[in-house]
């Protein structure tokens, strides 16, 4: 906690010259600080009286010595000092992650769905290799000609940070390397050791200043730290596993391009093993878990990934994972404690989900309070299908609950303890009403959840859905985060209920005789800040837009393959409009695309015709600038632009593998023929959709024809 300043005061009126600017200073540290911690960090340090009490000494000071009044005075600029952060970066490849795995089984089924992918036989060898999953940060090292240009981290995927003078401060990052190519870009892990964790929390306990809860959160706070000598002073160290941009291939598999990084004198890891299929795979991960207790840092996993590079190559990505690689995660760590109460939340799609308040207790190093108990059913001891989970052990107010915590997710509970169950403790009723707005909750038929009717009247709903608008890996305005929405929201003179508010928000202030400027906590300088960041928004890419309407089911894998199918708003919109629910060319359209199912687009079209949703969609689509998906590079495909159907066996290649190919020329897959497909390639037993595709008189070609089109490609 900082210090309030009510107990070092000394009347204004007393002060010296040199003391008042002694203390401005502080204050300027104190209140920056705190702004950081509350706009930026949504974690505010200090309560908000200790906040005014210390504007309220800054102003009276300022009012005494006029002269004294600091170029970064706080009175001047509060609200969301955001701007003067690190830079950004776009990565010229983007950083992806990677799917996870918990079981045996959901090994031995990705061998087999890459098997299938490439049309292997069960049998035909398959070597992948397997290595332990840093639980740290990833960064990406930029080597033009060997020497060090640029770090960056992952930020969300496609644009992160620029740390690079951070970066330079880590011993294990070179600042030079040996017979790289003119350009490669490295990524791997920044993490922090076990003695290096705990020297620095001792350090920061015995200074009295804040302690990390893992070492994960003590390599990621150190690593963005805006004074790299903050960095210096901080133990970090880096293990590289992949790469990004390069001018020339490193090696034929990854294992040979891993060994190169370390010839060029990057860390690698020691347990990189290179296995021959799904059984050796999983016996390196029992090697890895013996291992993990004294290796010395957190793992969290073995990451397992296909050898031969032409393979990824063929194998690809999914909109933000490889389809050659899959993380394979410890279990989870667990702890028992009381389960004190049970709170409903309403999130943005109406579900109640039950939260747990626990007795705080330690899992894995983390304290832990809260966690999700899912929904009615789970808290009753049962799936959604009705059978036992936990031997159908009910969850109840007052019980001893065991707590685990797999990765960074939210904590869940696994089992309860009957033994010490209290005696007075009843069977927990879930409400039948929204706590929020006091419409009915209903589960529909085949939904685990209940959900709040209320709709865009629930103000738990609206709220929710505004806070996903403005997300990260939404429109991620800068100054305007969940605690800025919760205050708009409930604001009578400039609210913010919808998201096409946010971008009349300047002008409505305008108008209003009390402005924003003027307010506590919003200074000139921060309110013209989040005027420009709002403004920068407007012009936003498809994607972006579709995933930050919060439509249920439509997350960002989803916005990305419509953005990608439809290229612009005008054609998804016009798209939406036309579809009948389960029939028609338009709805066939949708649901061919690969990741998008019946539940989805049913989700999806509910919400264009739902009258206020669709409004409120409106409204907020003329305030911006939608900018179309990115094309992609098909320069020289013959079969750009085009609208092709594959039916019937193919005997090259899966289906699977066919339609991503033929995307990424740049052709859109259908799943059905109609009068808009250009070209049918048909296998054996092809029926119905070759005959239409006559009756069209659409062109018509086999497997080999069609790898002769694309031959090269
Ligand atoms: S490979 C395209 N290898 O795990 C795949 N990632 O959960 C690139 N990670 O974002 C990632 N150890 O930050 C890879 N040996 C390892 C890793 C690893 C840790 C992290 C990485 C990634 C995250 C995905």
């Amino acid at each position: 906690m900082a210090q309030t300043g009510e107990d070092h005061e000394k009347a204004v009126e007393t002060l010296t010259e040199a003391e008042a600017a002694q203390e401005l200073a502080e204050l300027a540290e104190k209140l920056g600080a705190a702004n950081l911690a509350y706009h930026r960090d949504d974690a505010p340090e200090i309560s908000d009286a200790a906040y005014d009490a210390l504007k309220a000494r800054n102003a009276a000071l300022e009012a005494r010595f006029p002269k004294l009044k600091r170029a970064d005075s706080p009175s001047e600029q509060v609200g969301a000092p955001l701007a003067e952060g690190f830079g950004k970066v776009r990565h010229a490849v983007r950083m992806l992650s990677l799917a996870n795995a918990f079981d045996d089984e959901d090994i031995t089924d990705f061998d087999a769905r890459i098997r299938r992918y490439l049309n292997l036989a069960d049998d035909a060898p398959l070597t992948y290799t397997a290595e332990p999953k840093i639980d740290g940060l990833s960064l990406s090292l930029r080597y033009e000609n060997g020497t060090l240009v640029q770090a960056a981290t992952r930020g969300d995927g496609s644009e992160g940070e620029n740390v690079t003078e951070n970066a330079r401060t880590i011993a294990d990052i070179p600042q030079k390397i040996e017979g790289a190519p003119e350009l490669l870009e490295v990524r791997g892990e920044v993490f922090m050791s076990h003695a290096d964790f705990e020297a620095l929390n001792t350090r920061h306990a015995a200074q009295g200043g804040k302690t990390f809860a893992n070492p994960r959160n003590a390599a990621a706070g150190s690593l963005r730290q805006l004074d790299p000598e903050i960095t210096r002073a901080r133990p970090l160290s880096f293990f590289a596993y992949a790469w990004g941009a390069l001018s020339a291939p490193l090696a034929d598999t990854q294992s040979g391009a891993i060994a190169r990084l370390a010839a060029m004198g990057l860390r690698t890891n020691p347990l990189t093993k290179r296995c021959e299929g799904p059984m050796e795979l999983l016996a390196h991960y029992g090697e890895i878990e013996q291992q993990r207790a004294t290796l010395g840092y957190d793992i969290d996993g073995v990451v397992y990934k296909v050898d031969v590079l032409a393979l990824q190559g063929r194998l690809g990505f999914r909109s933000t994972t490889p389809r050659w690689a899959i993380a394979h995660k410890f279990p989870a760590e667990l702890a028992w404690t009381r389960l004190d109460a049970i709170d409903i939340q309403v999130g943005r799609t109406g579900a109640l989900s039950p939260v747990a308040r626990l007795s705080p207790v330690t899992v894995g190093g983390v304290v832990v309070s809260n966690a999700t108990l899912h929904n009615e059913d789970y808290i009753a001891g049962m799936d959604s299908t009705g059978a036992p989970i936990r031997d159908g052990r009910d969850i109840r107010i007052g019980d001893w609950v065991q707590v685990y915590r797999a990765g960074d997710v939210i904590p869940k509970i696994k089992d309860v303890d009957l033994s010490q169950r209290p005696a007075d403790a009843a069977p927990y009723s879930f409400p039948e009403t929204c706590p929020e707005c006091g419409s009915e909750a209903i589960r529909e038929p085949g939904d685990s959840v209940r959900r709040c009717t209320g709709g865009m009247a629930c103000p738990a709903q609206a709220i929710e859905k505004l806070k996903h608008f403005v997300g990260r890996t939404a429109f991620d305005i800068d100054g305007l985060g969940a605690r800025q929405i919760e205050m708009f929201f409930h604001d009578e003179s400039l609210p913010i209920r919808e998201p096409a508010d946010i971008f009349t928000l300047e002008a409505r202030d305008a108008k209003n005789l009390a402005k924003l400027r003027n307010r506590d906590r919003f200074g000139e300088k921060s309110t013209a800040n989040l005027f420009a960041a709002i403004d920068e928004k407007r012009r936003i890419p498809l994607a972006r837009v579709i995933f930050a309407l919060g439509i249920r089911h439509v997350g960002e894998n989803a916005a990305n393959l419509l953005a990608n199918h439809y290229s612009s708003w005008t054609a998804f919109a016009a798209a939406l409009d036309q579809i009948e629910i389960g029939a028609g060319a338009e709805w066939e359209e949708l649901i061919s695309i690969d990741g998008v199912g019946a539940v989805m687009a049913t989700s999806l079209v509910t919400a264009f015709r739902q009258e206020a949703e669709r409004a409120v969609i409106d409204r907020l689509v003329a305030e911006l600038d939608i900018q179309d998906a990115e094309a992609r590079n098909t320069d020289g495909s013959p079969v750009a632009g085009l609208t092709v159907v594959f039916t019937g066996t193919l005997e090259k290649m899966t289906r699977a593998e066919a339609k991503a190919r033929a995307e990424a020329l740049g052709a859109k897959v259908a799943g059905s023929v109609s009068a808009k497909t250009d070209l049918v390639i048909a296998g054996p037993g092809a029926g119905s959709k070759a005959k239409k595709a006559e009756d069209l008189g659409v062109e018509l070609i086999d497997e080999d024809a069609w790898l002769a089109l694309i031959d090269g490609q």
